[in-house]
Order: structure tokens, then sequence, then C-alpha cells
């Protein structure tokens, strides 16, 4: 085979976290005047969170203090987190969870590798708590997407170098850090589009013949 393992982003590739996203930060926008719209928050795509408010700040007249922008992230946070409980096992696809089972059955170890800090939860929320061998998220990181490192971290707890890891990614900050990490990339939607992935998937289940 031509990996050993598959690291997987997990907003927008696993599940479809979005609207929480956009709902949350729409709130918090309003609340602030900014105008905010889904095609700002599809520029969020695979951003920290605070890289996210500053992205939204862009259009705010005023100045903001570093201490007041993380009052505004932890408001959006817990807002987003409140909406996370609508999450069930239900939010994962058959496709998804059909085609994972089937990449574990060939033995690639599989593993997350999520800018979020959410990340825990949405998986224990979508009944996946303890599935992955291995969880790279964004409490064990400094560096934020386009930046490799929560790949190279993935790769590490999976004891795997990284030319034997295949990313699945669905932003194009996500495919930037995994070709800059020396990592094979398989895109979806808006990573597709960058045209900067060694495969373009039009759905998640062409992973099947992308690892053969
Ligand atoms: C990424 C999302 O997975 O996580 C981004 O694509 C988000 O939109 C980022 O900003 C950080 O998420 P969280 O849950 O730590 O606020
Ligand atoms: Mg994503």
């Amino acid at each position: 085979m031509k990996y050993r393992a598959v690291i997987f982003d997990l907003d927008g590739v696993i599940c479809f976290t979005d609207k929480y996203h956009y709902q949350a930060w729409k709130s918090v926008a309003d609340e602030l005047g900014i105008y905010f719209d889904e095609k700002i928050n599809d520029r969020l795509r695979g951003v920290s969170r605070k890289a996210s408010f500053e992205i939204i700040l862009e259009n705010y007249d005023g100045t903001m203090g570093e201490e007041e922008k993380e009052r505004w992230t932890d408001k959006k946070n817990e807002i987003y987190k409140n909406l996370l409980k609508n999450m069930s096992p239900e939010d994962l696809s058959k496709e998804v969870k059909d085609t994972l089972d089937q990449l574990r059955e060939r033995g690639l170890s599989l593993a997350i590798g999520s800018s979020s800090k959410n990340a825990g939860f949405i998986l224990h929320q979508l009944g996946l708590g303890e599935y992955f061998d291995a969880v790279s998220d964004g409490n064990l990181i400094s560096k934020s997407k386009p930046d490799p490192e929560v790949f190279i971290k993935a790769a590490e707890l999976l004891g795997e170098n990284p030319e034997d890891c295949l990313v699945v990614e669905d932003a194009k900050a996500g495919v930037q850090a995994a070709k800059a990490g020396g990592m094979d990339c398989a895109a979806l939607g808006d990573g597709a589009k960058s045209g900067l992935a060694d495969y373009n998937m039009a759905k998640f289940s062409d992973l099947s013949e992308i690892v053969k």
C-alpha cells in the first residue's frame, strides 16, 4: 500500500460544524455591529479561533485590545459549545463511517489533525470518542494551519514518518499545511478547488481508491 496512515481534518471532512461556527460568530458580530456573512465564514475554514476573529475584525471600525478580543472569542466558544450539544452519532454519515472502517480493515492507522480545541468533544458527540489511533488538535499546537505543526504532531503520535501519511483536508490552509509537512494530501471542497492537493475528491468514499 502507498501509505501507512491517514490523518483526517475534522470540521468539513468527518463532520459539518460550519453552520454552528457561523451561528456563533454571527451572534458575536451582530453584538459588535460588524458585518458578517457566509462568504466571510468560508474564509475561517481551518483557521484558529483567534485568527478567525482577526478576519472578522477586518470589518470593525474601532480598535480592540487583546483582553477584549479574548472576551469575545471566549463568548463565541461558549455559544459554539452549546450548539455542539445538538450533534449526535446521527451526524456521522454512513459513507464516512464505512470508509473509515474499510481503511482500518486494510491495516492503516487513522488519526485526527484538527485546528479545533473542541475536537475531543465533537468526536465524543459523534460516537467516535475512542475510534482514532491518535488525536492531534488545537490544544497541542502553537501554530495554526497553514503551518504543518498539527499534522507533524499527528504523525509523531502515530509513530509514522510524514512521507508515509496521507492527509485528508477540505480547507486550502489545510492542504498547504499538509504539503509543508512533507505529506501527500487528498482534498475535498475548497481544498480541491485550490489545485494544491495531490488528489482531488468529489466524495469522501473516493479515499478507498486513493489508498489502494
Ligand atoms: C477548524 C475550523 O477546524 O477549527 C475553523 O475549520 C475553526 O473554522 C478552528 O476556527 C478552531 O476551532 P475551535 O473549535 O477551537 O474554536
Ligand atoms: Mg476543515
